[in-house]
């Protein structure tokens, strides 16, 4: 094909990758169109794959090259494929910590080959190689550890001087990066570039260790920015619109949600990564305090008590997602809605385990969305409400957050539930919540323990419902 022809069409195929990255992310900010947006990314991605391999392929051994690409295209799809099908809802940030490791881990790849390829590159892509070689290699050892410790194969571990530790490691990788840029000890260059490699990964996995607990959305959306940024730097060097426009996205993307995620949690992001918020502290504080007792309400009583509300608010959490009980939910808000009680819904913006995850799981139960009140506009509401009932909730109900200093989760903003006539909380036992911390709440004098699996209490509870 023509040199100028086949130029026109890879330019026109980023184009609409880049465009279609842009309205896909547009279309994900909302639950109704989200799906599609997610399509519609894909499909401009899968464009500009398709026109770079075909069109930027060539040179010699090319039936070898096509070989490697689709072998390592065709695994890739494959595990990705399987690895989507089979993760549970409740699994799911553990799987985005994991994938966001290996584009951090591409970054990483990305500049290594660079670096060898191109034996004595230019100050400026010597630059670019670097940066994107120390922030993939952290972004990619900090999410592999992240990814450990959602699945609990990791435990917190605070080391005592950790900060030090950081501190130095991270002015090691300053001082390294200068010497090998600079181009100040020529003959120690690949002992260096490799030092400054090892250093970055010790640091990603050291900076990610000790937080934990409530913390960790915000580490995640925070490792995600970085892959970003890493992507964006190899866009540079390999002169690659839609790669830079991928990776910027992501790089801007992933920091506005990080910022956003500190504001719901009402803390700074130094604060998050210093202050192993709700990590290895967090199952020692509120743990010894002397808790009273706790009254349990029958499930009859339940019905009874919500039949006859003028106004109920579900608070949906992680159990809600386990107990997959957000169908059955969504059958007990339309039959009271039948009876004529106003339902709505209090979402947290960390309940769960992962950014909107409460809304995912609603909105695929086809709760309208208009009856899902953001954390403002359900405190608001919270006084003229009869019955509160907290499905699988807990860290995001915990009075802690606002009453004790001493609480690891001190200072997150949290559902006032009390402020509401009648609390009943549905959880299956006494155990703590993710920040591994008890939550007086339960034995507060207006909450009501209502024990069970959310799914098997909803179907009892709306049976009950039938017969008031
Ligand atoms: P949690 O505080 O984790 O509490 C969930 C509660 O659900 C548990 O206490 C558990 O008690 C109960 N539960 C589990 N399975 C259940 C079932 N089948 N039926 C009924 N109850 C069940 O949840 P939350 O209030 O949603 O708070 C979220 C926490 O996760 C926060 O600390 C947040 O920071 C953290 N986190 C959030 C994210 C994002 S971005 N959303 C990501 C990672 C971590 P029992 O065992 O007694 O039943």
């Amino acid at each position: 094909m023509d040199q100028n022809i086949s130029t026109l069409i890879l330019n026109l195929a980023y184009l609409i990758g880049s465009i279609t990255f842009i309205i896909g992310l547009k279309m994900l900010s909302h639950p109704e169109t989200a799906r599609k947006g997610n399509m519609i990314a894909a499909v401009g991605m899968s464009i500009a794959i398709l026109g770079t391999i075909f069109l930027k392929v060539g040179g010699d051994n090319v039936a070898i090259k096509y070989a490697i690409i689709f072998g390592g295209l065709i695994i890739g799809t494959v595990v990705g494929f399987i690895a989507a099908k089979k993760v549970q809802m409740t699994a799911m940030p553990e799987m985005v910590s994991l994938f966001n490791g290996m584009g951090g881990a591409c970054a990483m790849l990305i500049s290594l080959i660079e670096f060898h390829i191109d034996d004595k590159p230019a100050i400026g892509k010597l630059v670019i190689i670097v940066l994107g070689m120390i922030i993939g290699t952290v972004s990619f050892a900090g999410s592999i550890i992240a990814w450990g410790k959602l699945n609990g194969k990791i435990k917190d571990k605070t080391i005592a001087g950790g900060q030090i530790i950081n501190f130095i490691l991270f002015g090691g990788i300053i001082i390294l990066s200068t010497v090998v840029i600079g181009g100040f000890a020529p003959d120690l260059t690949i002992y260096l570039f490799y030092g400054i490699l090892s250093l970055a990964a010790i640091y990603g996995i050291l900076f990610v260790m000790p937080i934990g607990g409530a913390d960790m959305p915000v580490v995640i959306s925070l490792l995600n920015s970085f892959t970003g940024v890493a992507a964006a730097f190899g866009g540079f060097l390999y002169d690659n619109p839609v790669m830079l426009t991928g990776g910027i996205l992501v790089g801007s993307a992933g920091t506005i949600l990080t910022i956003l995620m500190c504001k719901a949690m009402n803390r700074s992001l130094k604060n998050v990564l210093i202050g192993s918020f709700g990590g290895a502290k967090a199952g020692v504080a509120g743990a010894a305090k002397e808790q009273g007792n706790f009254k349990e309400i029958s499930l009859n009583d339940t019905a009874v008590l919500m039949a006859y509300a003028q106004k109920v608010m579900i608070i949906p959490g992680y159990g809600l997602a386990v107990a997959q009980a957000q169908h059955t939910c969504h059958e007990l808000e339309k039959i009271l809605g039948e009876k004529g009680v106003e339902v709505v819904y209090g979402i947290h913006p960390v309940a769960g385990r992962m950014p909107g995850h409460m809304n995912v799981l609603l909105a695929e139960a086809d709760v309208p969305y208009e009856k899902l009140l953001e954390m403002e506009d359900a405190n608001d509401q919270m006084g003229s409400t009869n019955v509160v009932l907290i499905l699988g909730a807990n860290d995001v109900v915990n009075p802690a957050a606002k009453e004790d200093p001493t609480s690891p989760i001190y200072g997150m903003p949290i559902l006032e539930v009390e402020k509401a006539e009648h609390v009943i909380v549905n959880k299956r036992s006494m155990k703590p919540g993710y920040a591994g911390i008890e939550n007086e709440l339960f034995f507060r004098p207006k909450t009501s323990m209502l024990f069970g699996d959310a799914k098997k209490v909803l179907q009892n509870l709306i049976a009950e419902l039938k017969q008031v």
